[in-house]
């Protein structure tokens, strides 16, 4: 596929420039954005992600496909796997994954991702924004509301350089998305599973309204928690999981 490279300074948020961009994405054309800084970083669930300039990686992707919203859960589950393979491809230990997509390293977060909708381009051709955030030389956390950490804390031996990062996680995700479109989300189960940091961990859904035994995923990307008797199912974009 031919990548339309947009390289900025600044921008409010890398998502918002490709849903902007993409009409003069010529067809065919895979619009990826990366800035220095973000002065309107966005967050799952409406927060805000600190984006301090030059520090860290900001890069979003704007994806078509083939199907429905309906397959987007699974899209989630399948760019945190493809996030977390290039960042052990680049010497990373002991990378995990938390629910649905979050990257974590020692129990702390170093990448999150963000999955839009942009719309319908025509009948059954869905475009989503998917928009990854991954901690490099973050140097302040500072209005960062939940422990963090970077790729230059965990690996200090590594000298770390953005644009290195930036096209080995920019293959990784088309290389998984192009294996999702085809073949669903049969062979990323297992790949997310391995690196789930709540399997067996006592866990609460969501407001505090459930809680239990982390259990992993089922084949659909669904979250499986043990209450006592039961195993309660619970669909991403629903509920967020964090330790007890
Ligand atoms: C999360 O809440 O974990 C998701 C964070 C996603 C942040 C990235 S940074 C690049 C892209 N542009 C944004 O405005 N957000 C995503």
């Amino acid at each position: 596929s031919v990548i339309d490279l947009i390289v900025l300074d600044e921008v409010d948020s890398t998502n918002a420039e490709i849903v902007r961009r993409r009409r003069e994405s010529g067809i065919g054309c895979i619009p990826v954005c990366i800035a220095d800084c973000q002065t309107a970083g966005r967050g799952r669930r409406g927060r805000q992600w600190q984006s301090p300039w030059g520090q860290n990686l900001y890069l979003s992707l704007g994806l078509t496909f083939r199907g429905s919203f309906a397959m987007l859960d699974g899209l989630s589950l399948v760019l945190g796997v493809a996030v977390a393979e290039a960042l052990e491809q680049q010497g990373v230990p002991d990378v995990g994954l938390k629910w649905p997509n979050d990257i974590f390293l020692g129990g702390s977060k170093l990448s999150g991702i963000l999955v839009e909708l942009q719309g319908e381009l025509e009948e059954g051709v869905v475009q989503v924004v998917a928009g990854i955030g991954l901690n490099v030389h973050m140097k302040d956390g500072a209005g960062v509301d939940q422990s963090w950490s970077s790729l230059a804390m965990a690996v200090p031996e590594r000298r770390w350089c953005r644009s290195d990062l930036a096209a080995s996680v920019t293959s990784s995700v088309l290389d998984a998305v192009d294996e999702f479109a085809e073949q669903g989300f049969g062979g990323f189960r297992a790949r997310w599973q391995n690196r789930d940091i709540f399997t067996g961990k006592p866990l609460v859904a969501s407001q505090g309204e459930l809680a239990g035994t982390g259990r992993g995923i089922d084949d659909s990307g669904n979250y499986l928690i043990a209450t006592g008797e039961e195993l309660v199912k619970v669909r991403a974009g629903e509920i967020s999981l964090r330790v007890q």
